[in-house]
């Protein structure tokens, strides 16, 4: 099928623009994992999606408060600036998530999002999230083997998965890089990602 033909998604009620909600949880602003995650989101956006991003560290977050409040009224009741990310999580089709490996672990700014994902767990911890949104996720690290984290990489593909997404694509890793710009100098990472963003919204186009 032709490229162009693949820009929109028509479904009953017309044409719908698929959507990519991307969640920076580096505070380096156009460091490393920023690069690949705009490069996810011109991957995404050459098929003819929108993309959002997030710059967690420039929000307000708090973390999860263990209220048990989603519980009873099935919405988080922490006032900050996760519930724009919950509005646009909740449209999108697809989310890409990065970071940057701190210690060996995900970074403080995406544990305070992740854990606040609980409310999409219902009281009997069903999802309620809409099915079939799918996720990538990113991650740049200075050490040069890309399975040496693997375990926070699955660490986060658990989350998602018990909150009800949909099955991830294959992990980016960005191994090797230090400097804040050693991922714009990678061709083979920027082409990865690249392909990330394209995967990502070939979701629902089956
Ligand atoms: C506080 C801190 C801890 C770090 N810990 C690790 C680590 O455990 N393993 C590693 O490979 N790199 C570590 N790094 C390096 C970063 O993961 C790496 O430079 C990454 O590319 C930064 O991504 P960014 O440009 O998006 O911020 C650490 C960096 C910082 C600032």
């Amino acid at each position: 099928m032709p490229l162009f033909l693949f820009k929109y998604l028509i479904k009953a009620k017309g044409v719908i623009i698929l959507k990519l909600v991307a969640l920076v949880g580096s505070p380096r602003k156009g460091g490393n994992t920023d690069t690949l995650l705009q490069k996810v989101a011109e991957g995404f956006t050459s098929q003819g999606g929108e993309t959002q991003t997030f710059y967690l560290n420039d929000l307000n977050l708090r973390g999860c408060q263990a209220c048990y409040a989603c519980k009873k009224t099935g919405q988080c009741v922490v006032k900050d600036d996760t519930a724009e990310i919950f509005k646009a999580i909740n449209a999108a089709d697809a989310v890409v998530i990065g970071s940057p490996i701190y210690f060996g672990r995900f970074t403080a700014q995406l544990a305070l999002v992740m854990d606040r994902l609980f409310a999409y767990l219902k009281p009997d911890f069903s999802s309620s999230l809409a099915p079939g949104k799918k996720y990538g996720v990113v991650f740049a690290q200075n050490q040069p083997d890309p399975k040496l984290y693997a375990g926070c990489i699955d660490a986060v593909g658990q989350v998602l998965g018990r909150v009800g997404f949909a099955a991830g694509a294959k992990p980016l890793v960005g191994s090797g890089l230090g400097a804040a710009d050693a991922a714009l100098q990678n061709e083979q990472y920027l082409q990865a990602a690249v392909a990330l963003g394209k995967e990502l919204a070939a979701v629902n186009k089956e």
